[in-house]
């Protein structure tokens, strides 16, 4: 019930004008959100690099409404391309396809894709595209491979949802393609129709694509994370869940994947303690690093998953 507020009020624009105007709202962002300037994400990336961990940037914004503004998402993603090659941080990029125009405009969308791919393609650098909402999920993956096939742009990966039911099918497929797979729980509202409305479905679902993924990178070579920290292996482990981390962990070992062919995800700001735990264990282990000023959904997401994230706004009122 308060997840479904949450991820409601995620989408509401009167919500979002009134909790944009607060500043103890930016600073309890603020926590989860790596500054509003990509200097200020390069900047945090140096330090989680100087700690071993390996970075993906993320320039805040999703459903713009205007080719103009997708456009201007496009330009931005660019730039941290840009930043990265420059500064020779271990990082590489994450995106939305609504931020670059899925909502408005399919063609459009791809042509801004492409130009993404192809720019982050000169500086070697990778780049993630993340799923949205399940009405999405569709288009993100046709749009994906038509990248792939259609242009050679094999730079990129994708993000799969665990408490969809349509994903094990989909990553049966990718797997078999060789694509790099973020596999996450999924951070949206969807009905039951889609997908599975009890945590525990969604942990067991969870557990099962991470062996199909282990599976699929050994039967493919066991691609290992690139040097310079930018492509990362094949299955990429999204989660906060050590029971999760415990099962992929244990399962890539029986299976006989090394280390250096497997990736652990976490969003910045969040379970510090076991992003160092994994990186001393040896493991590749990349944060999640969002930037900008359109930090609002994202923000109001990071709290409907936890509800003493909840406590943690409402102490920072206190504090004002
Ligand atoms: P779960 O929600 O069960 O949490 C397990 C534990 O982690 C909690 O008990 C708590 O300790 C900690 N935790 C989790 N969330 C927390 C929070 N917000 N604040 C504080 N502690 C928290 N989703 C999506 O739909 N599309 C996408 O593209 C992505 N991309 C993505 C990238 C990366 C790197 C990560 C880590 C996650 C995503 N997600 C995502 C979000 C994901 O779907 C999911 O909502 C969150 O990761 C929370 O799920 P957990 O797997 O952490 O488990």
């Amino acid at each position: 019930m308060l997840r479904s507020t949450f991820i409601y009020l995620s989408k509401a624009d009167w919500a979002r004008n009134i909790v944009m105007n607060w500043d103890f709202a930016r600073r309890t962002a603020s926590r989860f959100v790596a500054g509003e300037t990509l200097e200020e994400a390069i900047g945090v990336v140096g330090i989680l690099n100087q700690n071993g961990i390996n970075a993906t940037l993320d320039h805040l914004g999703e459903h713009t409404n205007s080719l103009e503004a997708a456009d201007k998402a496009t330009q931005a993603i660019f730039d941290i391309a840009d930043a990265i090659h420059q500064s020779g941080v271990r990082a590489n990029i994450s995106i939305k396809l609504t931020q670059i125009g899925l909502a408005i405009d399919q063609e459009a969308c791809a042509e801004n894709l492409r130009q993404i791919l192809s720019h982050a393609k000169g500086y070697g650098i990778f780049v993630r595209v993340d799923m949205e909402d399940s009405i999405w999920t569709e288009a993100t993956l046709a749009l994906f491979r038509q990248m792939r096939d259609e242009y050679q742009l094999t730079n990129s990966g994708v993000v799969i949802q665990a408490y969809l039911y349509r994903s094990e099918e989909d990553v049966k497929k990718l797997a078999q393609e060789s694509v790099p797979v973020r596999l996450c729980k999924g951070a949206y509202k969807e009905p039951a129709e889609v997908a599975f409305p009890k945590k525990k479905d969604v942990d067991t679902n969870y557990d099962l694509l991470a062996a199909i993924l282990i599976h699929g990178a050994v039967s493919c070579g066991k691609p290992q994370l690139s040097d310079d920290g930018c492509i990362p292996p094949l299955p990429a482990i999204a989660s906060h869940d050590p029971e999760r981390l415990d099962y992929a962990r244990n399962y890539a070992e029986k299976a006989g994947l090394p280390k250096i062919a497997i990736e652990f995800q976490m969003l910045y700001g969040i379970r510090r303690d076991l992003q160092e735990q994994m990186v001393n264990e040896g493991y590749p282990v990349r944060v999640y690093v969002p930037y900008g000023t359109e930090w609002y959904p994202y923000f109001v997401r990071r709290l409907a998953e936890r509800p003493a994230n909840l406590w943690f706004f409402i102490s920072n009122y206190f504090r004002r």
